[in-house]
């Protein structure tokens, strides 16, 4: 199963991501584009990153009604992402929609995962604001359990979940998971975090690498030093 180190460009021009594209020579990268990127710069942005050979996760957590996630879909599939996500609080009818409007004509699609509880929201905040009163792991385990059925490939989830999810939706079910930081780094804002090794030998199969690399002195340096650890080359 491929396993590889996302970046998350959060970065909010274009400007700014291509100074940092510019850092790296032959490396082909996996870059997270989020809502604050492709609101600022639109599509363009990411023709720009695919035509230097890069991958891109779209994270734009699609949650609406199914006709127009499948019809929002199929843009995003049209653009040559190779990842996006929406939430599974949307249904499991939301979301064979949003698969069927990924799949081309030819059959292939980019991979989409779910977003089950954002890492935001407290068990608390889940009972008082969403009238939701499961423990959150059920709550998450369930929405994982639902994206799985719907067809989707993974989830994002803590790296401290995704040996239950795992567990539970089987070892092919992808686990995208940010919270990662160099034993010797700074925490930033992240509460629960692993580092890149512990996260591989928990099983997650992809992780999403901001500031420690992106905010690192030698941007290539921690770049390499995260694949290292993470895929224990
Ligand atoms: O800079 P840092 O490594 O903390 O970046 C992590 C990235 O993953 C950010 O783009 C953040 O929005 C995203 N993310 C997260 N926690 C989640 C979901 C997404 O940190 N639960």
């Amino acid at each position: 199963m491929a396993k590889d180190v996302i970046i998350a460009c959060d970065f909010s021009s274009k400007e700014e991501v291509i100074d940092f594209l510019n850092k790296f020579s032959e490396e082909k990268l996996y870059l997270k584009v989020g809502m604050e990127l492709f609101y600022a710069e639109g599509p363009e942005i990411i023709r720009e990153i695919k035509k230097r050979g890069h991958k891109i996760f779209l994270d734009l957590k699609l949650h609406d009604i199914p006709n127009t996630v499948k019809k929002a879909m199929s843009v995003l599939a049209n653009l040559d992402v190779d990842m996006c996500n929406v939430h599974a609080a949307g249904t499991v009818a939301m979301m064979e929609a949003a698969i069927q409007g990924l799949t081309k004509t030819d059959g292939s699609r980019p991979l989409l995962i779910a977003v089950t509880q954002l890492t935001s929201t407290s068990e608390e905040r889940m009972k008082e604001d969403l009238l939701i009163d499961k423990p959150i792991d059920k709550v998450v385990m369930h929405y994982a359990g639902n994206a799985k059925k719907a067809g989707l490939d993974g989830v994002v989830c803590s790296p401290l979940e995704a040996g239950k999810v795992h567990d539970v939706c089987g070892q092919e079910f992808l686990t995208v998971t940010p919270g990662v930081r160099f034993a010797d780094g700074d925490m930033g804002d992240q509460v629960r975090v692993m580092t890149p090794s512990q996260a591989r030998k928990i099983g997650s199969d992809y992780i999403v690498v901001g500031r420690p690399i992106t905010g690192a002195e030698d941007p290539v340096a921690a770049y390499h030093r995260c694949v290292k650890e993470f895929l224990g080359m």
